[in-house]
């Protein structure tokens, strides 16, 4: 698979491993964000992760910064994206059988390595339920981006 990685300052750590994990299973990645300590604005990085979803360039997105909150909120402005912090992988779970999440976050100041990697290796291989009832929420989402009722 393709997948779209960013990340803010605080979290490069965290991405560095798992990019390393994800080159070694064979997947391809593109990286966005900071690959340094200094300050960066994770909303930059955000947007990057939630483009290439978006357009299709990039299969998933993972996005990390302190908390996981700040960048799943500016992935989720992107026009298509179905962004979900976590901290579990039940929730990486569900948020793909559930909801279609296309973008899994997290916090790189909240969980370590080991739940980041669980994380994401469960949202890369859970999917989508196609549940009629989930298909209908998820397009109730989206018309609420597209302004319709
Ligand atoms: C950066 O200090 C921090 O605010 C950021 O990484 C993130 O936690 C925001 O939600």
């Amino acid at each position: 698979m393709i997948i779209a990685i960013g990340n803010d300052h605080a979290a490069v750590e965290l991405k560095n491993l798992i990019v390393d994990m994800l080159v070694k299973q064979g997947h391809q990645v593109m990286n966005f964000g900071t690959d340094d300590s200094a300050s960066y604005d994770y909303p930059l990085a955000g947007k990057a992760v939630g483009e290439a979803v978006s357009k299709k360039t990039a299969d998933f997105g993972i996005a990390i910064c302190g908390t996981g909150v700040g960048i799943s909120l500016a992935c989720n402005k992107v026009e298509g994206i179905r962004a979900c912090c976590c901290s579990d992988a039940l929730t990486a779970r569900l948020s793909r059988e559930h909801n279609d999440a296309n973008v899994i976050c997290f916090g790189a100041r909240i969980i370590g390595p080991e739940t980041a990697f669980e994380i994401v290796n469960t949202f890369l291989n859970t999917p989508f339920s196609q549940g009629e009832r989930h298909i209908r929420r998820i397009k109730m989402i989206h018309d609420i981006e597209n302004n319709k009722k």
